[in-house]
């Protein structure tokens, strides 16, 4: 393997759920939207043209936080409706060989037994290809569904979720290797004395385990996380095997990374274990001006969509922002949500980070796809990361012909992503370079 290869995966935005319903290449999935079909589509691209995974994004209501009303959000289909991504996720390893499925799921939304054995189920059904993307909630919302009316304040709920992947871990590592015998003549199915309970009593789970079925192929999912908070980051640096991140430049991404490598260090582990995947939003065309033209329409569309924009936002930090003036700089915000976004905006003028939010153009990359991939190359070079996310607001068929049977031959002919898979699991894919 050349020594520069990185890695691609693609975020999946707004999850098991409608994606650009009223604009141009909507196509199909407008109506569709409750069926597997789009995803699965989208899996057999990626995996011909060799990504890394797929990652299914999550939230499970539908908010109310603009204007303390949940009509903006039902209007735009703003993060709402979604479905279960984790049914979604075997319907994308039955239809692939290769390709890694992360699925996200809230560590206050789960209990950690409960999500031990689906993620354990997961990965024996898809053969090692399963990830999970752990979150630990946002919305107040998201907290009414079960039972609280707010969300665990921002660092306790890292805290808890640190306890939660120790039982996890602690579940999937209960089996021994030899523990199922299968002796058909000496009548044993398993051995006991080779599956330990856990008997884990903590302050926020109480567990005896064992774990109710034998070690899956990769024994644990693979594991990705995308706090930016400083807590958040230091969560990502103890247990993340692939962390995303949406850092803004080339500045942010680099600092993103090298804090996330100096948390793991600290935290006993070897840095080039986490792969780093920064969100990009390439737009790929025949020509520079073409695509130029594209993105001047991109960033027209977002304009325009004011209402989509702060529904959005006051979903993700909990602030209703229709308070707030459009042309003013946004003051300085409380939030118990994504802190990491609510400190990315602090200053700016609002309209300015509407119209970043719905683009998502970390860094511009604009033109054809040989100038792209060259962009990519050089990108990747000074970031000294390990690979990108992709990832589109207007998510259509039509994009991802453009990346997949576009951008990522020429990525590939340059070799710097692969062409065919080396391992069977996903963990061993992604850590092989
Ligand atoms: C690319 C990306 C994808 C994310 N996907 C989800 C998701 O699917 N569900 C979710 O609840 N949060 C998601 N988040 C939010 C993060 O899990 C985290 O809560 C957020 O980055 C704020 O972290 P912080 O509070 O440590 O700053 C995502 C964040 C990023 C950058």
């Amino acid at each position: 393997m050349p020594a520069d290869m990185f890695h691609l995966g693609w975020f999946y935005s707004k999850g098991f759920g409608p994606k650009a319903w009223k604009h141009r290449w909507a196509g199909s999935s407008v109506d569709r939207f409750t069926k597997p079909d789009m995803a699965v589509h989208l899996a057999q691209a990626m995996e011909r043209s060799g990504f890394d995974y797929i990652m299914l994004e999550d939230s499970s209501n539908v908010p109310y936080t603009y204007q303390g009303s949940h009509d903006a959000y039902l209007r735009h289909s703003v993060d709402t409706p979604k479905l279960d991504p984790t049914v979604l996720a075997p319907f994308l390893t039955a239809a692939t060989d290769n390709l890694g499925v992360v699925v996200t799921c809230s560590t206050t939304e789960y209990h950690p037994f409960m999500l031990a054995r689906k993620f354990n189920t997961l990965d024996h059904v898809s053969d090692g290809r399963i990830g999970w993307n752990v979150v630990t909630g946002s919305n107040d919302g998201g907290a009414q569904n079960y039972g609280r009316d707010r969300q665990y304040p921002h660092d306790e709920r890292y805290d808890m979720a640190d306890e939660f992947m120790d039982v996890c871990h602690g579940l999937w590592n209960g089996w021994d290797d030899d523990a199922l015998v299968l002796d058909l003549e000496g009548g044993v199915f398993a051995d006991g004395s080779k599956v330990h309970p856990i008997e884990h009593v903590g302050k926020y789970y109480r567990v005896r385990g064992p774990l109710s079925s034998p070690p899956s192929p990769q024994r644990s999912p693979v594991i990705c996380q995308a706090g930016g908070s400083e807590r958040g980051r230091r969560f990502a640096g103890q247990w993340a095997e692939t962390i995303i991140c949406a850092a803004r430049g080339v500045e942010a991404m680099k600092s993103y990374r090298s804090d996330v490598r100096a948390e793991a260090v600290a935290a006993g582990r070897d840095p080039d274990s986490i792969k780093v995947l920064f969100l990009i939003s390439p737009i790929i065309d025949e020509s520079f001006e073409t695509a130029e033209a594209r993105r001047r329409h991109r960033w027209d569309t977002a304009e325009h969509e004011v209402d989509f924009g702060l529904a959005a936002l006051s979903r993700s930090t909990g602030i209703d922002f229709s308070k707030f003036d459009l042309d003013e700089p946004i003051p300085p915000l409380e939030t118990n949500g994504h802190q990491s976004s609510a400190r990315q905006m602090e200053g700016k003028i609002l309209r300015d980070v509407l119209r970043y939010n719905r683009t998502l153009e970390t860094v511009p990359l604009t033109g054809t796809a040989q100038s792209v991939a060259g962009d990519m190359d050089e990108l990747m070079q000074e970031v000294g990361g390990d690979g990108f996310l992709l990832v589109e607001s207007y998510h259509s068929r039509r994009y991802i012909a453009e990346i997949c049977d576009g951008l990522v031959p020429e990525l590939q002919k340059r070799g710097l992503t692969r062409k065919s898979y080396e391992f069977n699991s996903f963990r061993e894919n992604l850590l092989s370079f």
